[in-house]
């Protein structure tokens, strides 16, 4: 299967990949063929794209990064938290337990994200958060961090935003450019949020992150504008998760950019916005090119991605299916690893396969929901 943004999506496409909600409830199952209905529905409710499947991208199967369980087992964790008003009965223990349960998925065989997340922008704090916390924990492990290390900064970064919550929505939600005065209230999110942590009985370990999730290397940050070191561990790894997936993530304002984009946006600000030792971390753990992508190269070929290689995230092997605008009979496997003098110039949205209806039209046309 392979991602299609939501802009080119079209009727006769197969869905992939199940979508599902914030509760579990399936909205498109793997296997519907999309029609315009669905297409609307999709758009409306903001998602950034779907995985589809057909002919050029029928071996590819996007590798989960933890099972969709135990993804649902976080949200309702954070549920929990930014629903309840402050009270003692809010568990540190059931936070942390659950953050033991990734941390132990992730540690189990080598984790890598080589997927694009669905989602939309109704589940944006929660989908976003659940994100930034196994990003965080990808270059964590990356980085050598222990158990103790890894099981704080998941804390951290599962409540990052958790400030929110005291955020007037309106403002939260706002399509438009935010205005000075509700910029600055925006601004308190770290500051509410590390308070609602240390009297709910997170240690200050795990609210180091959250204080510091917006700080800039240069000093630039908000809210102390700390600089270098300063900055807590945990901080300066949350703050590459975040914005990352607020890169990848429709928001209201603005639609998601492809994860190559986002990834040269972290590179390009190493040194000023980020670390550079967490950034190195970031950039062999997450592809910029996931599996089931389709690339532009600079030979004029254009292919599909089936597999990556951590040493080397921007020469993954790709199959290729046209030479200059002409499809080839039978699509060969191009190892960018081995042919240096090749590169991916960028990711292609309007890819269109006429391979792909035929398949739609020989599918059953099962009936759905959404
Ligand atoms: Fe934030």
């Amino acid at each position: 299967m392979r991602f299609v943004d939501i802009d080119h999506l079209e009727e006769g496409m197969i869905v992939g990949k199940d979508i599902v909600d914030l509760n579990g409830n399936i909205l498109l199952r793997a296997g519907v063929v999309l029609n315009d209905f669905y297409i609307e529905r999709l758009k409306e409710k903001k998602f950034n794209g779907i995985y589809i499947e057909d002919e050029i991208s029928k071996e590819i199967i996007p590798s989960e990064l933890i099972p969709p369980l135990l993804k649902l087992k976080m949200i309702k964790t954070l549920q929990l938290i930014a629903e309840k008003e402050i009270s003692s009965d809010v568990s540190v223990k059931e936070v942390k337990e659950i953050i033991i349960e990734i941390v132990e998925e992730l540690t189990r065989t080598d984790a890598y994200l080589n997927i694009i997340e669905l989602k939309s922008l109704d589940e944006y704090l929660y989908s976003h958060s659940v994100n930034t916390t196994l990003i965080s924990l990808l270059i964590g492990i990356e980085m050598g961090l222990n158990k103790y290390d890894l099981y704080n900064l998941g804390m951290s970064a599962l409540l990052h935003d958790i400030g929110k919550k005291f955020i007037d929505q309106k403002i939260l939600n706002k399509p438009g450019k935010l205005t000075e005065e509700e910029f600055e209230k925006v601004k308190m999110h770290p500051i509410l949020g590390y308070k609602y942590a240390k009297e709910l009985g997170f240690s200050l370990l795990v609210c180091s992150g959250i204080i510091d999730h917006h700080e800039k290397y240069n000093g630039e940050g908000y809210p102390n504008n700390k600089k270098e070191k300063q900055i807590s561990l945990y901080g300066r790894i949350i703050s590459v998760a975040d914005v990352y997936d607020a890169l990848i993530s429709t928001r209201t304002y603005r639609k998601a950019f492809p994860p190559h984009e986002a990834f040269e946006c972290i590179i390009s600000q190493v040194g000023t916005h980020f670390d550079s030792e967490v950034v190195n971390g970031f950039i062999h753990r997450v592809f910029p090119y996931p599996v089931g992508t389709i690339v532009q190269l600079s030979n004029g070929m254009v292919g599909i991605v089936v597999r990556n290689h951590r040493s080397f995230p921007l020469r993954p092997d790709v199959k290729v299916l046209k030479i200059k605008d002409e499809f080839v009979d039978e699509p060969y496997l191009l190892e960018l690893t081995k042919n240096l003098n090749i590169t991916i110039l960028s990711s292609l949205n309007d890819f269109t396969n006429e391979k792909s209806n035929s398949i739609a039209d020989t599918k059953e046309k099962n009936k759905l929901i959404l």
